[in-house]
């Protein structure tokens, strides 16, 4: 069990009415792309703290994006600077485990729906560093002014002011690619799973869960797979497709 360490919120800006970038002092084990931290507030008034991926991780600081959804969260976006919170991490796997096999010459799709791109930006970050192709497919139902940080993402609005207006699903070609890496929600990953299923494109997507422990003891995350429940949070949060949305006799992940 890993414990928790008090960190010095260092940034705290909204990015708009429903997210906001805060990012805390960190000079524990550097996480890879995809993992994710436990966090909450020195002083909170909730028991459990929030799970929550970090988008990327400098040498002494991680950045985390993050939703204004729950009590938990409400408290995050209101630390100052010099406020601290506790943060325990890094847990879960990381996408760099399914690069594995993966031919270098073949091109890989990122595809994340609204915060769903946060875990996706260290892993983009990775593979520019490795010179790996990749498109990084960006849907939000309006724009996020997010700095990239260098990433050209293909950036989908809803209702944006932009030509590339629908959902990300909507602009994306499995067959294109060697393997999708997705992050969003449900629904949005089990379109992609379905398309990617019927081009024979792989497909790995990283989980969203309620977490209690972050650690694997208290079962709380579990999700149904073809190999029995698996736990989100130890497990995972990253599975293949096949593993999630090809459990054919379960009515809520049919995909005919
Ligand atoms: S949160 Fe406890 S097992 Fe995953």
């Amino acid at each position: 069990m890993k414990q928790y360490t008090l960190c010095e919120t260092v940034e705290n800006t909204a990015l708009s009415g429903k997210i906001f970038q805060i990012a805390f002092v960190w000079k524990g084990e550097k996480p890879q792309a995809g993992q994710f931290f436990l966090i909450k507030p020195k002083v909170s008034s909730v028991f459990l703290a929030r799970p929550i991926s970090v988008a990327w991780a400098d040498a002494e600081t991680l950045t985390f994006l993050i939703a204004h959804k729950g009590i938990g969260a409400e408290e995050l976006s209101l630390l100052r600077e010099g406020e601290k919170a506790y943060l325990t991490g890094p847990l879960g796997n990381s996408w760099s485990s399914f690069l594995n096999g993966l031919s270098s010459a073949e091109k890989i799709a990122l595809v994340g729906g609204g915060l769903g791109i946060a875990p996706l930006l260290g892993f983009a970050f990775l593979l520019k560093d490795l010179g790996r192709a990749f498109d990084f497919f960006a849907g939000f139902q309006t724009a996020l002014p997010l700095d990239w940080r260098g990433l050209e993402p293909f950036v989908v609005t809803e209702y944006g002011a932009t030509d590339r207006k629908g959902l990300v699903t909507d602009f994306l070609r499995p067959e294109q690619y060697g393997t999708v890496f997705a992050c969003g929600s449900f629904p949005m990953l089990k379109v992609i799973a379905k398309s990617c299923r019927a081009q024979g494109t792989p497909c790995v997507v990283s989980m969203e869960k309620r977490m209690a422990c972050g650690v694997g003891a208290c079962l709380g995350c579990a999700v149904e797979t073809v190999n029995g429940y698996r736990r989100c949070c130890s497990d995972g949060p990253i599975f293949r497709a096949e593993e999630i949305f090809y459990v054919e006799q379960l009515n809520y992940t049919k995909l005919a």
